[in-house]
């Protein structure tokens, strides 16, 4: 079943994206914050919108995820839904709005769920986070699990480096990813893991695996939407292509701006009434 919104255009569902990774079509995912960014990537065909919390980075200017609030979240996630047309709209669940208390996570979910009009939620962690995964399911709201760098727990890691080089954290990544499918995740993104292990788990579970810096052998790829226009200049990971210079573009227009009120050639009487 496909559910209709504004017009005649059909929202992507959990089902499309099951039937995409049956048939080896890759799945396209960006982050988006706002209603205009949102606009702009769903007409362009983007598959899924992530909400993420990065927006405590690039919107907020954090040096961490950490500090992104739950209303926050859904202020962003409101002005994304109202941009979209096509794309499965994920907001990230914020740190400290599902750790711990399977009751609270629920709350959360729902409030994510209820004010924004979001499709559903994601959330980092695997057996740890079991109970509010089983909640949040059981409310019949759609959970995309987050496994491999896990940006919430950066002050247990202390780095971003990649994840799950050794045996050990290689097999529980393996055994969260299977324990997230078996409770009833709709897809799992897989952050900055070597590329061998992400294939691994790609081909062992049926639901689709969105990759960011995992390689290519899984069923689709997200990356940060500033960080693939070039808006963020310094941000520089191995796994990142730059799909535009914004942030050149854009430094030149505010130049050009400038230049022209300072030498009164804006506006001209054209651009007057
Ligand atoms: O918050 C975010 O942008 C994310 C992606 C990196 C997957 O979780």
């Amino acid at each position: 079943m496909s559910v209709q919104k504004k017009s005649d255009v059909k929202i992507i569902t959990t089902h499309q994206l099951q039937n995409m990774k049956e048939r080896g079509e890759k799945i396209s995912m960006l982050t988006a914050y706002d209603f205009s960014m949102a606009t702009i990537l769903d007409a362009a065909g983007i598959d899924v919108l992530l909400v993420g919390d990065s927006a405590s980075n690039v919107m907020a200017g954090h040096e961490t995820t950490l500090p992104i609030t739950l209303d926050q979240m859904i202020y962003h996630a409101q002005s994304v839904v109202r941009g979209v047309k096509r794309a499965f709209v994920v907001v990230d669940m914020p740190f400290g709005s599902y750790q711990g208390n399977s009751s609270e996570a629920l709350r959360s979910a729902i409030r994510i769920m209820k004010e924004s009009g979001a499709h559903g939620i994601k959330l980092e962690g695997g057996a740890e986070i079991k109970e509010s995964i089983t909640r949040i399911l059981s409310a019949g709201v759609p959970v995309m699990g987050h496994l491999g760098l896990t940006p919430q727990s950066i002050y247990k890691f202390g780095t971003y480096t990649v994840r799950a080089k050794e045996e050990a954290e290689a097999q529980k990544l393996i055994e969260d990813a299977q324990l997230l499918q078996e409770l009833g995740c709709f897809s799992i993104v897989l952050e900055k893991i070597p590329a061998a292990l992400a294939k691994r788990v790609a081909e062992s579970l049926e639901i689709p695996i969105i990759g960011i810096g995992a390689g290519p052998h899984v069923d689709g790829q997200v990356l940060v939407v500033h960080d693939m226009l070039g808006i963020n200049k310094e941000f520089k990971p191995r796994f990142l292509r730059r799909y535009a210079d914004l942030h050149t573009i854009m430094t030149d227009a505010v130049q050009n701006y400038v230049k022209d009120v300072k030498s009164r050639d804006f506006p001209t009487d054209k651009e007057a009434y």
